[in-house]
């Protein structure tokens, strides 16, 4: 059967975006392109290990929001994706981009709590006692989309913001990917997807 299409959007380190590659690439779906607005990211020379076609759309040569969207919306849909993951994208995009593809986000934090770029920092710093991720749909509201999985852990007494990351980073890599896995097999509904992630 033919693989569904992915397209990868990242900004940094990538750790997330290998992770797709190393599990899914060619075996559950494609990796058709990944692309960042950031000209030195890290994620860069991952994704070309593994031979992924990356574009990079650098923000800062754009006058304006819209022109940037404009630009990365129509880069995203000459590889038609079936689904557009967004790893570790730090960039808020208008809803010229959010209204036209089909996108999920990880996030760092247990939504609703946490919203926006700091969001480690501030679950960590929090005097709740949990940490979590959650992936979502995108929508134009910034972190606001449907949840459609989570998962979290306990704060240890002596946790590090070091020791916090690490299991966050730990949650992402293994959910992301599952998550991904079931919406492009057709489970369309965040409680059935719940129901093979949990
Ligand atoms: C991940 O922890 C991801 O959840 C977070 O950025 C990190 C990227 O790591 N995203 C956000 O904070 C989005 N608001 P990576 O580049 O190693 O995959």
């Amino acid at each position: 059967m033919k693989h569904k299409n992915i397209v990868i959007l990242f900004s940094g380190e990538g750790s997330n975006l290998l992770n797709i590659i190393e599990k899914l690439h060619q075996k559950e779906c494609h990796v058709t392109a990944a692309i960042t607005n950031r000209p030195l990211a890290k994620g860069i020379e991952k994704a070309q290990r593994h031979n992924i076609k990356v574009e990079v759309i650098d923000h800062k040569e754009y006058s304006s929001r819209d022109a940037f969207d404009t630009q990365l919306l129509e880069t995203i849909n000459h590889y038609q994706p079936d689904l557009v993951v967004m790893a570790g994208f730090m960039r808020i995009l208008t809803p010229l981009v959010t209204d036209n593809i089909r996108a999920i986000n990880v996030h760092p934090s247990l939504l609703p709590l946490f919203k926006g770029g700091n969001a480690i920092f501030e679950s960590f710093k929090s005097s709740e006692k949990q940490g979590g991720i959650s992936v979502h749909w995108v929508s134009s509201e910034l972190d606001g989309g449907e949840v459609i999985a989570q998962n979290s852990f306990d704060k240890e007494e002596d946790e590090t913001l070091e020791s916090f990351t690490t299991k966050i980073q730990k949650l992402e890599h293994q959910l992301l990917p599952e998550t991904i896995v079931q919406i492009l097999k057709g489970v369309s509904t965040s409680e059935e997807v719940r129901e093979f992630t949990e």
